[in-house]
């Protein structure tokens, strides 16, 4: 089933050029960010977008996670057309149909584990009266198993009382995944979700993503290495607003079996060192 349905997106941001002294003279700058991008994702793909600096990416993940609405172009999700809706209709899609991870985890700093990771299931209430019964009688005891269920699914059970800063980088990006996985989203948005991160914690959040794929989770991650492209199924990448490649990984490399290998490595390391 298809997850995403993009044709002809464009994205174009206008600016009004100020050197003109007068109004008359002022002329318009159009930065043409998206010129014309065809792009589907089926359900189950781990898909990474790729391109040099400048060449569209934030642009469409803005787009893909209807934080932006394109020019031009249609863009379906999980059957709805985005384009059409209101902004209500925009915000319930953004709440439910996709989970978003950061560069920077964003998690709220005075709050715990499990209590970031109930944090989307307060925000989709508003909308439950007119979506989904059931949901609007979530009460506090469900809210905090599938906040649970989130969490063991990342392997952070024995840490749901902990605040971030009593987490290392690799675990705080782990309660970011349960967080966006915990209202079941349609796919993963995730931008250079590894790039505060060191090699080993990478590994070690490249192999949970590619656990949660292989359970059956649709995943899109920007990235700009290489390296951890070969972790994902698919890549497309983009070259000054168009997409210009799209290429399935044939030599699919496995994360967790790449820590192993990692961790051997650098406990050797260490042992010569000393
Ligand atoms: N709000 C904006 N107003 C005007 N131009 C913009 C705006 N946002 C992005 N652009 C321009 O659109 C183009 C694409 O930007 P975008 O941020 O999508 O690139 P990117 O591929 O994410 O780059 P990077 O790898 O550096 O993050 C760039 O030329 C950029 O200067
Ligand atoms: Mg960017």
């Amino acid at each position: 089933m298809a997850v995403i349905e993009m044709h002809g997106i464009k994205r174009e941001y206008r600016m009004e050029n100020k050197k003109g002294s007068s109004k008359d003279e002022s002329d318009t700058i159009v930065v043409r960010a998206l010129r014309g991008v065809d792009f589907f994702a089926e359900a189950g793909e781990f898909i990474s977008v790729m391109g040099p600096s400048g060449s569209g990416k934030s642009t469409l993940m803005n787009i893909l996670g209807c934080l932006d609405k394109p020019s031009a172009g249609t863009y379906t999700l999980d059957g709805i057309e985005t384009s059409k809706s209101n902004s209500d209709t925009f915000a319930y899609i953004r709440n439910r149909k996709i989970g978003f991870v950061f560069q920077s985890f964003n998690l709220l700093a005075r709050t715990t584990a499990l209590e970031n990771v109930e944090l989307p299931l307060f925000y989709s209430r508003p909308w439950a009266h007119r979506r989904d019964k059931a949901e609007k009688k979530m009460n506090a005891q469900t809210r905090k198993e599938r906040a649970m269920t989130a969490l063991k699914e990342v392997g952070l059970e024995k840490r749901i009382d902990h605040f971030p800063s009593q987490l290392s980088g690799g675990q705080q990006q782990r309660v970011a995944i349960a967080r966006a996985m915990v209202n079941d989203p349609a796919f993963i948005l995730a931008d250079e979700p590894t790039g505060n991160l060191d090699t080993g914690m990478t590994l070690e959040i490249m192999g949970l993503f590619q656990e949660l794929n292989r359970q059956g989770k649709t995943i899109i991650m920007v990235t700009h290495e290489p390296e951890l492209a070969v972790y994902t199924r698919r890549i497309i990448t983009l070259r000054d607003g168009q997409l210009v490649a799209d290429k399935k990984v044939t030599s699919r490399r496995n994360a967790l079996y790449d820590l192993k290998q990692w961790k051997k490595d650098h406990a050797l390391l260490s042992e010569t060192a000393s």
